[in-house]
């Protein structure tokens, strides 16, 4: 049994006292075991977690998909709540990412050693890893389809020079493995949605996309981009696409109408039991 509960995101779709933010958090949980994915912005993944009845104390790992603040800005309030903890990320997690459009820096808003005195063993690979039977933590993933461009607004700083764009190495996703097929749960996306989906099915050797849960990036991409993305989503026979966060609210009315039932909007509060159950 996969089950996946949106803590933290943009928007709030329940009426359980939760709050919105600006950011990402899921709550995961395989055959009895819990992985949590990114942290969201603010610290509301405490909160928001409690209102949802779920007991973070019982994460056995926490993976985190980039950077970026909206994804790892409620760390230090996780680590202090929960205590140490295995942390899987990408050896880039800590570049200095910027955005253009926010003129201000943007990548984790804490330096490493005091999450590492708050608790994290950071567990940095670039590698595919296998952190639960049938869950993957992706490792880098390569940059492969011609139509994916990076988002040119952010860039990042290496030793005092600008680098533009931000190629985000450290973008992860996660690949879970269900008698099913494939379940893809998204951060940002950064590594670009088809890339990703390809390096999925490369890494766990399961071709059938049964679902993907999270952040597209889509809503940033050019319209060129967004239709390529779309048509190549369209010939996955998908049975759930759950999108949200980065994916934007033009996109998604779009998915909306594309897939109809099998599209599910995913604000604070949604919860994917997989496979999904007949009605
Ligand atoms: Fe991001
Ligand atoms: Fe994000």
């Amino acid at each position: 049994m996969l089950k996946v509960t949106v803590v933290c995101e943009n928007t709030v779709g329940t009426p359980e006292n939760l709050v919105g933010e600006w950011g990402l958090c899921l709550y995961i949980e395989k055959d009895g075991r819990k992985i949590l994915f990114d942290t969201g912005e603010q610290g509301n993944l405490l909160s928001n977690a409690a209102a949802l009845g779920l007991d973070l104390k019982q994460v056995e790992a926490l993976v985190l998909s980039h950077g970026h603040s909206d994804h790892t800005g409620g760390l230090r309030a996780f680590l202090r709540h929960r205590g140490r903890l295995p942390v899987y990320a990408h050896p880039a997690l800590f570049t200095s990412h910027y955005s253009a459009d926010k003129h201000r820096y943007i990548g984790v808003p804490f330096c490493r050693e005091v999450l590492e005195n708050a608790g994290a063993d950071f567990v940095l690979t670039r590698e595919p890893r296998e952190i639960l039977p049938g869950l993957w933590v992706s490792g880098e993933i390569p940059r492969e389809t011609p139509f994916e461009k990076p988002d040119n607004k952010l860039y990042c700083q290496e030793n005092g020079k600008k680098i533009s764009p931000d190629p985000l190495l450290d973008d992860l996703s996660l690949y879970c493995v269900i008698p099913e097929g494939l379940v893809i749960l998204l951060g940002c996306a950064h590594a670009g949605l088809v890339n990703i989906i390809k390096h999925a099915r490369k890494v766990t050797g399961v071709s059938q996309v049964y679902a993907i849960i999270g952040g597209t990036h889509l809503g940033p991409a050019p319209a060129s981009q967004q239709e390529a993305a779309l048509t190549f989503l369209q010939g996955l026979d998908l049975c759930l696409l759950a999108a949200n966060h980065c994916t934007g609210l033009p996109v998604i009315a779009r998915l909306a109408s594309l897939f109809g039932s099998r599209f599910r909007f995913a604000p604070a509060g949604s919860t994917f039991t997989l496979p999904l159950q007949e009605d």
